[in-house]
């Protein structure tokens, strides 16, 4: 492996349940369920392949505008997953953080979550990011704001970076967009300055360890030169 290449942090735009399930003759919710399967196998693999953080898309600032049906049913799988997963959770030794506005969010998956963030919160095997209600210029609009609201006299990168969702976390390292489509969709735009990127087209249903493997191995190819030039 390069030595600039260690694969500290990936995040993943898990795109693409609704075209999975509509080929099936499936409605899309159907597509969302086999998402959050998924995203649980997801979860072992970044263990097994000594990922210390994964930050996943679940639930965009755009999302609210898909249909009310979807839209519920996209939450309640969430709040499922929550109240049925924490166990799960902290036996892996998983710790579970979030980035997005939590207010909206149906008053059953806000408690679910804080929930499950305040059992897993002593774990240290994988910390899991999950982007809910999360888009990045909401995020970065948010930063200014508490920034004036705290009075900040003089901004650097350093303390800009420190309001953002992701203070406690650093850059992505990779980025793979499940579905094939080649675009962010509003998805850490700050954070990604310097991420490398992957389009599978796997849509994130059918995602596995395997498409990691194969993401990590090119990642591991790749030259990350950081506006520098390269080691001799
Ligand atoms: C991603 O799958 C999940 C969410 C955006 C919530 P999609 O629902 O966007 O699936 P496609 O892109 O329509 O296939
Ligand atoms: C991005 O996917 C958001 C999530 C995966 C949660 P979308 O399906 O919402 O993005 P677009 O509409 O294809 O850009
Ligand atoms: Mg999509």
């Amino acid at each position: 492996m390069k030595a600039n290449n260690k694969l500290e942090h990936l995040a993943i735009i898990m795109d693409g349940n609704g075209r999975w399930a509509t080929r099936r003759g499936k409605s899309r919710l159907f597509g969302h369920k086999a998402g959050v399967e998924s995203l649980k196998r997801t979860v072992s693999a970044c263990i097994e392949l000594d990922i210390k953080i994964l930050s996943v898309f679940a639930f965009s600032t755009e999302n609210w505008s898909r249909p009310k049906e979807e839209v519920d049913g996209i939450m309640n799988l969430i709040s499922d997953f929550c109240e049925q997963d924490v166990q799960r959770c902290v036996d892996l030794g998983v710790k579970v953080v979030t980035m997005g506005d939590l207010s909206r969010l149906p008053d059953k998956l806000k408690t679910a979550l804080l929930n499950l963030i305040q059992k897993t919160k002593d774990n240290n095997k994988l910390i899991v990011n999950v982007g809910i209600n999360y888009g990045a210029r909401a995020e970065i609009v948010r930063a200014v704001n508490l920034m004036l609201a705290d009075r900040v006299k003089s901004c650097d990168e350093k303390t800009f970076a420190n309001y953002l969702y992701t203070s406690q976390l650093p850059d992505p390292d990779l980025i793979i967009r499940a579905s094939g489509e080649n675009r962010l969709s509003n998805f850490m735009l700050y954070q990604c300055a310097y991420s490398e990127f992957y389009f599978p087209k796997v849509h994130w249903p059918d995602f596995n360890k395997k498409v990691i493997q194969k993401a990590i191995k090119v990642y591991q190819k790749r030259n990350r030169r950081f506006g520098g030039l390269l080691a001799k």
